[in-house]
């Protein structure tokens, strides 16, 4: 089985690597020349942990990398994997996918093969049926289902735990029509995940999985973000003891269930923003998935209120964001709740100073000269008048009285209670936790 991997970001990169390196043939293939230089060099664009190691072993055993599209002739399975953006009204930004698909129905024309086509890309229900299949089976001249497959195929990684999500998925979905192509995709897949569930449906069924799924992570965290709101005013409760107990609940169950800023990253904000778009569009009002939303929004404007509360005016006060990137071992800024909260501040004239110990190079694109990079945290903190901590990076733990040594008032804003057990002498505000 020959496999073609189109599109090279943490969804098709982590699944070439993996697949390559349990000794599959495969090709990455990506319209960006210098991406794929840096791979073919074992290199990785973007922090992710155990991803280089697995890319070097995929290329030391069947992996190649190349922006040769028209490589994929050969291939038995096409994976596409390239990025769904989001378009200003929230909808979803189709012309990569479309690109990708066209180049791949006009090499199959071309073809004896007759492939499997994958889409792994987010896509709004209908996207396969009526976009992506009459683009393939125009431009090859063939037919879905009995010249070429086409199966619907999402992935559920995180990014920081990509390699292992991808390793060891929870589920599979396959969506498409029963056609000798999904048995030959529901054979491969239970032999790669022996004992993983398969779910086997239509396309647009598969479609809505995606958004169900991430639209239900956000609905948890926006849930226990305005219920940390409340706990906040309620002195001497805590928001992690709640989301402990309610957790142990089987129904409700433990996980994103950590209070915080509000959710971020390349994934559930634009997701989320894409099926509010689609309902709206076939006349669906959809009032929660709009109060999870709102709520999100909102969070960042708590905080900012906590500190003009002990501050007055933020305009040429120093403030240090500790953690830029959207969430704990990643370099990945997209979307990211502190890059935003960092905008408003400088609109208020905030001076700013960051520290996040892998995001500092994508945030630097961001800002440029406007805001102070600190080699530390203690650096950071130097002459500042605030610190707000806003990414759970395992290295902020460590934070002390020692710390805070330098700073011009010992304010602290703790997003994510990682200081709640320490003795800190300072102004200290946990979100989600009452002050007594
Ligand atoms: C998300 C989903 O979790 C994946 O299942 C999905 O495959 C992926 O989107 C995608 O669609 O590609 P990811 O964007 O990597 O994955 O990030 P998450 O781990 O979901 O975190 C998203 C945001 O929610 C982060 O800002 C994080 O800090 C926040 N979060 C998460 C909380 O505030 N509290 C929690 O309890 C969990």
């Amino acid at each position: 089985m020959k496999i073609a991997v189109i599109g090279l970001g943490f969804v098709g990169l982590s699944l070439a690597s993996v697949l390559a390196s349990k000794g599959n043939n495969v090709i990455g293939i990506d319209v960006d020349v210098k991406k794929c230089k840096k791979i073919c060099n074992g290199i990785t664009p973007f922090f992710e942990p155990d991803l280089e190691k697995t890319l070097k072993i995929g290329l030391k055993k069947k992996l190649t990398i190349s922006n040769d599209f028209s490589l994929i002739k050969d291939y038995d399975m096409i994976f596409v994997a390239v990025g769904t953006p989001q378009k200003s009204n929230g909808a979803i930004e189709l012309s990569m996918i479309k690109k990708a698909v066209t180049s791949i129905g006009t090499i199959l024309a071309k073809s004896k093969k007759k492939p499997i086509v994958l889409i792994k890309s987010t896509v709004i229900p209908g996207t396969m049926q009526n976009v992506i299949l009459p683009i393939l089976e125009k431009r090859s001249g063939k037919k879905a289902g009995k010249e070429f497959g086409l199966i619907s195929n999402p992935e559920f990684l995180q990014e920081s735990s990509a390699i292992k999500d991808t390793k060891f998925p929870h589920v599979i979905v396959l969506g498409g029509y029963q056609t000798k192509f999904m048995k030959k995709a529901k054979s491969f897949f239970s032999k790669l995940h022996p004992n993983v569930p398969i779910t086997i449906t239509n396309h647009q069924t598969v479609e809505m999985i995606k958004y169900a799924n991430n639209s239900f992570l956000a609905t948890k965290i926006s849930f226990i973000n305005q219920l940390s709101n409340i706990c906040q005013n309620i002195p001497g409760a805590n928001i992690d003891d709640i989301a402990k107990t309610i957790g142990l609940d089987p129904r409700i169950g433990a996980l994103f269930l950590n209070a915080g800023p509000g959710y971020g990253g390349s994934c559930l904000p634009k997701d989320m923003k894409a099926l509010i778009s689609f309902a709206d569009k076939i006349g669906i009002n959809p009032t929660l998935l709009n109060a999870v939303e709102k709520t999100n929004q909102k969070q960042i404007q708590n905080i900012i209120s906590l500190m003009e509360k002990t501050l007055g005016t933020l305009a040429s006060k120093r403030i240090t964001v500790l953690g830029t990137a959207f969430k704990p071992n990643t370099d990945d800024v997209r979307d990211s709740i502190a890059i935003e909260l960092i905008k408003k501040l400088l609109k208020k004239k905030s001076r700013i100073t960051i520290y996040d110990p892998k995001a500092m190079k994508n945030t630097r694109n961001i800002f440029g000269d406007k805001i102070i990079y600190a080699g530390s945290v203690a650096d950071a903190l130097n002459k500042s008048k605030c610190a707000i901590l806003m990414t759970h990076w395992k290295q902020f733990e460590r934070f002390n009285n020692n710390s805070i040594k330098y700073m011009s008032k010992k304010f602290i804003i703790d997003c994510r209670r990682i200081l709640v057990e320490k003795e800190l002498q300072a102004e200290y505000y946990a979100i989600g936790i009452g002050k007594i």
